[in-house]
């Protein structure tokens, strides 16, 4: 060898020797790109000891409190749904009623808790018509009779007995401690009580317990006690449940009811139970859904509108493009129009839930679409209407560290329920009665319809459209979902999965995205604002009905579970969300800029 050659060589080893050391590096650096998205727009907090996606941040910093304790993303969940039911009042509740999936990791399984609430057994079908045989909308929604029996109590309690790790004072004692000793209102809390004074100010026990002694609103910055629901909580850490269904809450509900031609009874209160169900199971490409059976339409709605899509390359269309939405848009129809007709509290009503989530079926629903041109809804099922539902349900998802996930979705119905609080107690009660339809054929609150199946019977549960899901890939769970938003909610949610699934986003871009919604009847594509007005325009040619006002819909906080990671990605669309972990490694002193 020449001395050139020599130091040819030596330069090549020596080059070859410092790739080689610097291939961890490389390794090192493509595998931090994959844990934190940087062709993001918007970032994930980030975390290995589990992760809460919340509404309100003074419920989430309480779960991520709870995990940093050592407790289980059950232990966790149920904390925050008792804390929320003091600082989100408009949403979260003691007086309501949800759905709550639980997987629990040891024994790879999801359990889907229903503490729907459960008509009194003195409702009857008609007990919402007038005389003229119309349904009467001031009964079902802002009066007492407009309460179902509340489940949530029932329903955090039986979760963490039968899965948490701790006590349930110790989980109580976070929203005792922040309804007593008061929390500073955010601006998101006072403009809903500006907004809301006229109506919540009909209720003179709601006034009292909203609002300054003159009936004057909250401004940013007060701090807000609310000593009757301290009491209430307090109740329940000392007699559990019992307090809310046969106790001193339970007596206080009853005399309020008795004194105001309410339908609950001791008797309806001492025989609420929750319900464990099987969850809806489906696929959609190489993810399982696993959502939440009737009562809710959620889960059977979602799976079939994805069944619909797989039959096309969707990502391909590119996200946002006219073809993209109205093949979407199309498939929601269809959906819609099956939910008025089939869904109902199962307790009550065999639907047909196999068939609508079937395979076979969506092929044959995926063949009527027309890629060119939007049907007319009245030519799927002439003659029903439909509207959308209430956006102030609340959701929210907890993963701990040993991989246990919580997605939870829990309503009083409208805004702050009924507007009415029971006396004493602090408690908002819902208006979940309206969920009912009060005359099959008739539009409920928000315009959605209901047949035969969802009409009112004591004791049964209204259909909803809350969607908590878990999406698992290769059989783990992979994206923790859910939203408000009425009927809203179950388009919300495929749209974070799809935008995860097809359009290859982010968790966090996913849940950020602009989105759409149809719902058959009104005949309407509800657009948010972020679409490219060119494909606005594309859509009108093909015959969608386009109303895009500038509202938002849905608030999808959201987990997705990789690689050992925790990432919480919360909805932008809400002012006072917050993700968090007990050590938020991707945000550790910024939590609340980093969270959007
Ligand atoms: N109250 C809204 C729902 O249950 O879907």
């Amino acid at each position: 060898m020449n001395s050139t050659s020599a130091r040819i060589t030596t330069i090549v080893t020596s080059m070859l020797a410092a790739v080689l050391a610097g291939a961890p590096v490389m390794a090192q650096q493509q595998r931090v790109a994959s844990i934190i998205d940087y062709g993001s727009r918007h970032h994930s907090v980030i975390d290995q000891g589990g992760m809460v996606a919340v509404q309100n941040a003074i419920a989430a910093e309480v779960g991520a409190d709870i995990l940093a304790a050592g407790g289980n993303a059950v232990d966790a969940a149920v904390a925050v749904g008792l804390t929320l039911a003091v600082t989100l009042p408009r949403a979260g509740n003691l007086g309501g009623g949800g759905f709550m999936l639980v997987y629990l990791a040891d024994e790879d399984r999801t359990i889907a808790i229903d503490y729907r609430e459960r008509a009194p057994g003195a409702a009857s079908r008609d007990m919402f018509l007038k005389a003229d045989g119309e349904p009467d909308n001031r009964a079902s929604r802002f009066s007492y009779r407009s309460a179902g029996v509340p489940g949530t109590v029932a329903g955090m309690h039986h979760a963490l007995t039968q899965y948490g790790s701790m006590s349930w004072r110790e989980v109580l004692e976070p929203a005792i401690r922040v309804a007593s000793r008061g929390m500073q209102v955010s601006l998101d809390l006072s403009q809903t009580l500006k907004r809301r004074r006229e109506s919540l100010g009909r209720d003179p026990e709601t006034l009292r317990t909203y609002y300054m002694a003159v009936g004057a609103p909250f401004e940013a910055g007060d701090t807000l006690r609310l000593m009757d629901l301290a009491w209430s909580l307090t109740a329940l850490a000392i007699d559990g449940p019992d307090a809310f269904y046969r106790g001193v809450i339970a007596e206080k509900i009853v005399a309020a009811m008795q004194a105001n031609d309410g339908l609950i009874t001791l008797d309806d209160l001492d025989n609420y139970r929750i319900t464990e169900r099987e969850p809806v199971v489906g696929t959609y490409r190489e993810a399982t859904i696993v959502s939440m059976p009737p009562p809710s339409s959620g889960g059977v709605l979602l799976i079939q509108m994805l069944n619909v899509l797989e039959q096309f390359e969707l990502g391909s269309f590119g996200y946002g493009s006219a073809k993209a939405v109205h093949l979407m848009a199309e498939a929601m129809r269809r959906a819609y129009a099956d939910r008025s007709e089939h869904l109902g509290d199962p307790d009550y009503y065999t639907a047909p839930v196999d068939w609508l989530m079937s395979k076979a079926y969506s092929r044959k629903l995926a063949a009527e679409i027309d890629l060119r041109a939007a049907r007319r809804s009245a030519d799927i099922a002439p003659g029903v209407n439909a509207g959308y539902e209430s956006p102030d349900t609340t959701h929210y998802a907890v993963v701990d560290a040993a991989g246990n996930v919580v997605a939870n979705t829990y309503t009083l119905n409208f805004s702050y329920g009924s507007g009415i609080t029971v006396p004493g107690t602090g408690i908002l009660l819902n208006n979940e009665m309206d969920d009912f339809s009060a005359k099959p054929g008739s539009p409920n609150g928000y315009g959605l319809l209901g047949g035969e199946a969802n009409a009112i019977e004591a004791g049964k549960r209204p259909l909803s459209s809350m969607t908590p899901t878990i999406v698992f890939r290769d059989g783990k769970p992979w994206i923790v979902t859910g939203s408000p938003g009425g009927s809203r909610i179950i388009t919300t949610v495929l749209q974070v999965i799809v935008n995860v699934i097809d359009f290859e986003m982010s968790i966090s871009d996913a849940v950020a995205a602009p989105r759409f919604h149809n719902q058959w009847f009104p005949d309407r594509l509800f657009m948010e604002p972020g679409f490219s007005p060119d494909t606005l325009a594309i859509l009108d040619e093909m015959g969608h009905e386009i109303d895009a006002r500038p509202r938002t819909m849905g608030s999808a906080q959201t987990i997705l579970l990789e690689d050992g990671y925790q990432k919480g990605a919360a909805d932008p669309r809400r002012p006072d969300a917050l993700a968090i972990g007990p050590r938020s490694l991707g945000c550790r002193n910024a939590k609340v800029a980093c969270a959007h």
